[in-house]
């Protein structure tokens, strides 16, 4: 599907899918947002100090980067799928390492990093892509959180389906969490009758809410 390069309120980049009529961020701020949802609420919310992050939906990689430019003492593990990747002219191109004042060759790295390989991408942070529905992903191991950033229940209503959410349920360690930009009242009761602990916490720039969803220790 074509992708086109838009501008969002906080200055960054995101993608719009005119087929879906869909962005890959909020138009309020796509740094704002992950931002917002997934590095203050996720990463700095996580008390452990090695943690394994699970990513649904690789994208144009800002939550990866993100996550690697606000590890401070923690170390992580980032495996992200994306099944369908963005091409070398697009993320060429975008915008959130001059905003973040990061260096472009990591966010470059992030993107042609190889498939299916565990790739130190700094001393502490290593990034694991497959390519890849999370419909189809197994593995031994187990996460602290995932990172669950589907498009829309409207626009891709399977991902937020009780299969779907609780395959995320059995892919978190006890006390492990999954957050979302989404806010749903069906997405919270479906995660609900999954079993999870649902948090409402305030939303990013321009959303009221969005979820923070908890595997309590059994
Ligand atoms: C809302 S975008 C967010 C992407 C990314 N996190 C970012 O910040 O750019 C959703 C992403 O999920 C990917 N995706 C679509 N179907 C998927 C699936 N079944 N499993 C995993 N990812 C999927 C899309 O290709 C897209 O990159």
């Amino acid at each position: 599907m074509k992708k086109e390069l838009i501008l969002t309120n906080d200055g960054s980049h995101s993608l719009f899918i005119k087929k879906l009529n869909e962005t890959y961020h909020s138009i309020h701020g796509s740094i704002a947002e992950a931002n917002h949802v997934f590095i203050r609420n996720g990463l700095q919310f996580h008390p452990k100090l090695n943690i394994n992050i699970l990513e649904i939906g690789f994208g144009t990689g800002l939550n990866a980067l993100l996550t690697l430019l606000n590890l401070k003492q923690k170390s992580v593990n980032y495996t992200s799928l994306e099944p369908f990747p963005i091409s070398d002219k697009i993320y060429n191109k975008l915008n959130f390492h001059n905003l973040l004042k990061s260096n472009k060759e990591t966010f470059i790295k992030l993107h042609n990093s190889d498939w299916d390989e565990n790739v130190p991408i700094t001393e502490n942070f290593i990034l694991n892509k497959l390519k890849k529905k999370f419909q189809y992903f197994n593995s031994s191991e187990k996460f602290d959180i995932i990172y669950f950033d589907a498009f829309a229940p409207e626009k891709q209503s399977e991902m937020w389906s009780m299969e779907v959410l609780n395959k995320c349920y059995y892919f978190l360690k006890p006390n492990g969490f999954l957050v979302t930009y989404c806010a749903k009242g069906v997405v919270k009761r479906t995660l609900k009758e999954v079993g999870f602990i649902v948090e409402s916490l305030d939303g990013p720039p321009g959303k009221r809410e969005m979820i923070r969803a908890l595997k309590k220790e059994s």
